[in-house]
């Protein structure tokens, strides 16, 4: 009993016990779920290799279909068990993430390739819309 106290006091003392605290909300998703969000997931983080590839190289039409990759379309077929399972905070994150790469897309249509502002200014926005990555991974869990 001591030695449990006496190791417990060591552990915070050392700030292992923050590290063991998953303090995220839990959606609970099932294996299905699971497997049809995450590969959502990967598209997304494939769609932000292929938008900063396109930035750096000047290639608009890349930077246009990634991001529309993962625009309002990919919002539309999130399943709607998954749908019923997400609260409100969760959407307030996941829906204007949509909303930016469809800008990102617009906005890259419009640019000049050859003009490093304008290259810039997507830049930025992409950095920006990757602060909702951010603030979701910071809060929720699929389990
Ligand atoms: C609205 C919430 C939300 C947003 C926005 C979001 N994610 Fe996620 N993402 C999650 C959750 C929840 C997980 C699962 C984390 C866990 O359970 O530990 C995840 C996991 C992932 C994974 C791991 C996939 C796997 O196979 O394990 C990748 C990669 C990822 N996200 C990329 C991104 C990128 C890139 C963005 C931004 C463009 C993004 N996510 C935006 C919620 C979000």
């Amino acid at each position: 009993m001591k030695r449990t106290v006496l190791f417990l006091v060591l552990m915070s003392v050392l700030g292992i016990t923050q590290a063991l605290t998953d303090n995220r909300y839990h959606l609970g998703f099932n294996d299905e779920e699971k497997v049809e969000f995450l590969s959502e997931m990967r598209q997304m983080l494939s769609s932000i290799q292929q938008i900063t590839l396109g930035i750096g190289t000047g290639n608009k039409a890349m930077i246009i279909k990634a991001a529309r990759y993962s625009g309002n379309r990919m919002a539309r077929a999130t399943s709607q068990s998954i749908k019923d399972k997400t609260p409100i905070s969760f959407e307030k994150i996941g829906g204007p993430t949509h909303m930016m790469f469809e800008t990102l897309a617009i906005n890259a249509a419009e640019v000049d390739a050859d003009d490093a502002d304008d290259m810039k200014d997507l830049a930025e926005l992409t950095g920006k819309l990757m602060r909702h990555c951010l603030a979701c991974h910071e809060a929720f869990t699929v389990n």
